[in-house]
């Protein structure tokens, strides 16, 4: 009989102790990417073990790099070769939306990219229009054929002066690792500032890069002839250092979140204070500790520095068993409110309305079967889990592997009921 894995919560226990929080997911997969940059060994430290770490070595193989992932050292080292193919399968891209990275380095390296239109998170659709704008602005011709991207350039790309209609994270990271090589100034105006593109400038930086303005919405790059390989430590995840601060809130709990940068989560912990939480600043981390149920708190999602969308299911679970009503608005993926029918499964009253939520706080949740929808609602409900009376079996454990490495063991270092289990899927 076919079987499945679900992870089972059994809620009611306070969390407390230290956590540590690895590398940042939505940081690593580009980094690895931006490897393609040079020919030879770069290496990347603080790596999470997780699912899609995987599956972007198994991409970089694939495009001829040799890739090893060393999860006792947290590092993976990825020899680039002078000529790497150009060609990534819908088979990989399907699983990790986060493959359309590899799209400007190898259009930049190269000079040619096919990459299979993503698949990945079921979170509305995200379009690429702003990628492929301001790849056509360095001279690259993009169309697309079969399900594919293609993209070819006659010679070197041509600086540009490119700026976007939204500071989208993934169009900024493209264009940015185009214009790294490209001939020529490029300027990205209203570029996205995220944790994670100032770790990509990072990186660039180290392998050669001429970047100025990071951090802010206006990057300027003079593109080099060529890039060298780099050592590059991940920055941490400022999401799950998030959900960890959220767990401890919503448990009534006392947990340190260690290899974490509370400064880039700046909004989010001031919410857990409206919310009745105490967080400190602490060596190397933070900690929250909460006495009381917590308030209900209002969430507008917004980029950085704006409250991650991210973190939007998370605040959601919160605000389920919180006292009071909450209004949580999602700007960026309109899709992000399908959890919300799970988390009903628990007694959660939530109401949608295109891309308003409103939450009104429950005494309690009660356990129950629900199925993760994408990475971040899988966290939502695995929180709403802690606090709901009985079981909650989450389904779609794939979903969190994507993005939370050995949350198992993590929960239960904190005192929390859960584990992992086959189950038949008959
Ligand atoms: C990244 C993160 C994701 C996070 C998001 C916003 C990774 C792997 N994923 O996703 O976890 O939730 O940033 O912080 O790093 N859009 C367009 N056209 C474009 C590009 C984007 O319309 O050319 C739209 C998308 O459909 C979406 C919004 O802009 O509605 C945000 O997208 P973007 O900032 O690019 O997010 P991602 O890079 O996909």
């Amino acid at each position: 009989m076919p079987s499945v894995e679900v992870l089972r919560v059994t809620g009611g226990k306070r969390l407390a102790g230290e956590v540590r929080v690895p590398g940042a997911k939505n940081s690593v997969l580009k980094l690895m990417a931006a490897a393609l940059l040079a020919p030879g060994r770069s290496r990347i430290r603080n790596v999470p073990d997780i699912l899609d770490v995987e599956i972007m070595g198994e991409l970089l193989r694939r495009l001829g790099c040799d890739v090893h992932h060393d999860t006792a050292s947290a590092s993976v080292l990825i020899d680039v070769p002078e000529q790497p193919d150009t060609r990534a399968d819908y088979d990989l891209v399907r699983r990790m939306r986060a493959s359309i990275c590899v799209l400007g380095p190898l259009v930049a390296r190269v000079g040619s990219a096919d990459v299979a239109l993503p698949g990945g998170d079921n979170i509305g659709s995200r379009g690429l229009d702003m990628h492929i704008d301001g790849l056509r602005r360095m001279g690259v011709e993009v169309s697309s054929e079969h399900g594919y991207l293609l993209a070819h350039s006659q010679g070197r790309l041509r600086g540009a002066q490119t700026w976007l209609d939204f500071p989208s994270v993934g169009a900024t990271e493209t264009i940015l690792m185009a214009s790294v090589l490209a001939q020529g100034m490029t300027v990205i105006d209203n570029a996205a500032r995220e944790p994670e593109i100032v770790d990509i400038c990072r990186m660039l930086t180290a392998m050669g890069a001429h970047i100025d303005g990071i951090g802010t919405s206006t990057l300027t790059v003079e593109g080099v002839e060529s890039l060298g390989p780099a050592d590059h430590a991940t920055v941490p995840d400022r999401i799950v250092s998030g959900t960890w601060a959220v767990a401890a809130a919503i448990t009534q709990g006392d947990v340190t979140v260690l290899d974490s940068q509370p400064e880039h989560l700046a909004i989010a912990l001031e919410k857990l204070v409206t919310a009745g939480a105490a967080v400190d600043e602490v060596e190397g981390g933070f900690r929250v500790r909460m006495e009381r149920r917590p308030a209900a708190v209002d969430i507008v999602t917004l980029p950085y520095p704006g409250f991650p969308t991210d973190l939007q299911p998370q605040f959601i679970a919160l605000n389920s068993i919180a006292e009071g009503a909450a209004l949580v608005t999602e700007n960026l993926f309109e899709a992000r409110f399908r959890f919300v029918q799970e988390l009903a499964r628990l007694g959660a009253d939530v109401r949608t309305d295109g891309h308003h939520a409103l939450v009104r706080g429950r005494s309690a949740l009660s356990g129950a079967p629900v199925e993760a929808t994408d990475i971040r609602a899988g966290a939502g409900l695995v929180l709403a889990g802690l606090v709901a009376e009985g079981t909650t079996t989450i389904y779609g454990v794939g979903h969190l592997d994507r993005g939370y490495a050995h949350v198992v063991p993590a929960l239960a270092g904190l005192g929390a009921s859960v584990s992992r289990d086959q189950v038949s899927d008959a």
